[in-house]
């Protein structure tokens, strides 16, 4: 039987173990079910397609790889039917373009779909069925994604390094050049088409100098190269691109977006850029953030700035995607009234409705940053009249940085489904984001890559789920993360029984675990300052990030209030308003993002915060060591390497819960003076 496609010179080091690895969710195990194999031969016996193209042809490919693999039989491909059955693959111009059905038509399946890209993924989605032996006999599947756009952000950086990257190094540069075997992109672009994922940025939102040049000569043959690689699963490619690019590349001493010659600048590069690549997507900004350049440099706005660079590339069909990470990252720590949280709302809600059309705005999720707990942005629902992208980290930048299992899709969950009340009950994060609620006719979902050079992509296997996770749920957010997990566990390990539900009951908690043994209540950070592993308590406290909890001997919490504090609850609408406002309704999970409370505060659970502060901190620990015990309980199940992996990984996790624990119970008791009620060791 053929090796895997993957690099020779992969194959050839790899041991059978590490290809498992490798594969991912894309396992194609042989069927031991002789019954089910014969019927995925006789639905599939034969492949009818009227039209080809490389998309196309990616898909015919894919699943002659994967009935080879699981069923040991190669489908004849043909232009006309032969026989009464076998697979028809076919395009309706009637369809939505990403839209698919899969019906059994008598003793054939109709596969059929608005483009090409629409039949890789109805063929993904088939072979998933196939994968997890569900009958192919009467099938009646609709499909469309919900997202118009699933991009993923890489954070790579051309020497070689990947920003908050914890699986090794990238998979497109090293030393400033790009890699020139490409066949991880290749698989990798695989992966990601495989769960639908339809666009990728592959530089850092950071552009340094080397990085700038990426949209000129030296090296947009290369991103041509990448691109078409991508093209063939039907990804678009995009470029971060650096706000002082005419400074810095183009000769001029300003990047005034008013100015005539920097507009010119960008209106000669985007045309050199589109004509070396015309299927580009466009541009990412991260402007005025984190000491990047941008419009505020010349006393200009972010519209002015976003517009500007629109109205390069609008004559190729390009979109400017303008990050709202913009923040004051050079504030006094003694300052109470400058609020980091408040930031991207008051910079863009006045611009609402001035963006061109082919902008879109990316807004992270978290006010903050990517925290372990944080609410709901309010400028998702405060822009009524802009185009909008969410955007989620799946690199664990903040959540155990892929040595911790941590299953992020239950938090992201929580984001979508959040009501943000901007037309009345009911008006949801997903249906903001996908573009439904103020038809906005750019809308998606953004990701920060998690995977790396490292044989299994993401460093820990089960970070795997958190990018499979990511695709599955931005194209139908109404799956459930526990739907979602139990798909990837049966094509990543194995269907039994046993092993299905052990592992979902590893995963499922793991996000509150995490939380329980690190920072409490959702006030965030606590982590060593740069690297942003393990805790810190005051790491972050007298610093000019805007990243504060206000400890002191009598209490804890950042008064965000409107009553008393800097007033960010007023972005939210009247509702949520309300319920963050009152110390009293104000969820548990969110009080001290809100509110400055007493350590003898009483929470709604009952306790007071300082004693769920113990208790969360002992619990969180001894729920780590339950995983592990799970996690061993799974040794004959799984492959030596997957298994071992996970495990020396999960005995860092204990070690590191344990950390946390310690110091932050030990820090907390030496403030407030209040033991345990429990008695149990505090240092
Ligand atoms: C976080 C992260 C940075 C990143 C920034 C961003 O602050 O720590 O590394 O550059 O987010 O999203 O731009």
């Amino acid at each position: 039987m053929k090796k895997f496609r993957t690099s020779e010179r992969l194959v050839d080091q790899l041991s059978v173990d590490q290809l498992t690895s490798y594969r991912a969710w894309l396992q194609y195990r042989p069927i031991g079910n002789h019954a089910y194999s014969q019927e995925v031969k006789e639905s599939l016996s034969e492949i009818i397609v009227e039209t080809r193209d490389e998309v196309i042809d990616r898909t015919l490919a894919e699943i002659q790889l994967a009935l080879a693999e699981m069923i040991n039989y190669c489908p004849a491909i043909h232009s006309s039917a032969i026989s009464t059955r076998g697979l028809y693959l076919k395009i309706n111009p009637d369809y939505q373009e990403e839209a698919f059905t899969i019906k059994t038509e008598e003793e054939r399946l109709i596969l059929t779909g608005g483009t090409s890209r629409a039949l890789l993924y109805g063929t993904f989605h088939l072979l998933r069925l196939v994968q997890q032996e569900q009958s192919l006999k009467h099938l009646a599947i609709e499909e469309w994604p919900k997202n118009p756009i699933r991009m993923i952000n890489h954070w790579d950086d051309m020497d070689g390094s990947v920003e908050r990257g914890y699986a090794g190094r990238s998979i497109f540069y090293d030393n400033y050049q790009f890699i020139k075997d490409r066949q991880r992109i290749h698989d990798y672009a695989r992966l990601l088409s495989s769960v639908g994922i339809n666009a990728i940025t592959i530089n850092n939102v950071n552009v340094h100098q080397v990085e700038t040049k990426l949209i000129t000569d030296t090296y947009l043959t290369d991103v041509k190269q990448t691109s078409d690689i991508f093209k063939l699963y039907g990804i678009t490619l995009y470029l971060s691109i650096n706000y002082a690019s005419p400074i810095e590349i183009g000769g001029l001493d300003t990047a005034d977006p008013l100015n005539d010659q920097v507009r010119e600048f960008w209106k000669e590069t985007a045309k050199h850029v589109y004509q070396a690549v015309p299927e580009l997507g466009g541009f990412l900004v991260k402007a005025d953030s984190e000491n990047r350049p941008g419009p505020f440099t010349y006393g200009r706005n972010h519209a002015q700035g976003a517009n500007m660079l629109a109205e390069a590339v609008e004559p190729f069909g390009g979109k400017i995607i303008w990050r709202c990470f913009v923040y004051n990252c050079k504030q006094d720590w003694r300052d109470r009234t400058t609020d980091r949280a408040r930031a991207a709302y008051d910079h863009f809600v006045p611009l609402d409705g001035k963006f061109n059309d082919n902008v879109v705005l990316q807004i992270k999720n978290g006010p903050m940053d990517f925290q372990v707990r944080e609410p709901v942005s309010p400028l998702i629902g405060g822009l009524a009249q802009t185009n909008q992208l969410l955007e989620f980290q799946i690199t664990q930048e903040y959540l155990g940085q892929q040595r911790h299992l941590v299953y992020l899709i239950p938090q992201w969950k929580q984001v979508l489904e959040f009501d943000t009340f901007a037309k009345g009950q009911g008006s949801k994060v997903k249906d903001i984001v996908s573009g439904e609620l103020f038809n906005n006719h750019i809308a998606g979902i953004v990701g920060v890559s998690n995977i790396g050079k490292d044989l299994n992509w993401t460093g820990h296997t089960i970070a795997q789920l958190n990018l499979y996770g990511y695709g599955r749920l931005i194209w139908n957010p109404d799956l459930t993360a526990e739907q979602i997990a139990n798909e990837w566990i049966k094509l990543t390990f194995s269907h039994d029984s046993k092993l299905v539900d052990t592992l979902l009951s590893i995963v499922m908690p793991s996000w509150e675990i995490y939380e329980n043994y690190t920072s409490p209540l959702g006030i965030g950070w606590m982590v060593n300052v740069n690297h942003h592993y393990g805790p810190n308590i005051d790491g972050y406290e007298y610093m000019t990030w805007g990243t504060y909890h206000f400890a002191d001997r009598k209490g804890i919490g950042v008064d965000r209030t409107l009553k008393t504090g800097t007033g960010y609850t007023g972005q939210y609408y009247p509702e949520n308003r309300d319920r963050y406002e009152s110390i009293e309704q104000c969820p548990d999970e969110l009080l001290l993002f809100f509110h400055h409370v007493p350590y003898t505060h009483v929470l709604q659970s009952g306790k007071t915060v300082i004693q769920h502060i113990y208790d969360t901190h002992f619990k969180g620990v001894e729920q780590v060591k339950s995983m592990i015990k799970l996690w061993e309980s799974l040794a004959e199940f799984i492959d030596t390497q997957r298994y071992q992996e996970v495990k020396e990984r999960l005995e860092h996790q204990l070690w590191s819960a344990k950390e946390w624990r310690d110091i932050i119970n030990t820090y907390f008791y030496r403030k407030s003076g209040i033991p345990d009620q429990h008695k149990r060791t505090i240092y």
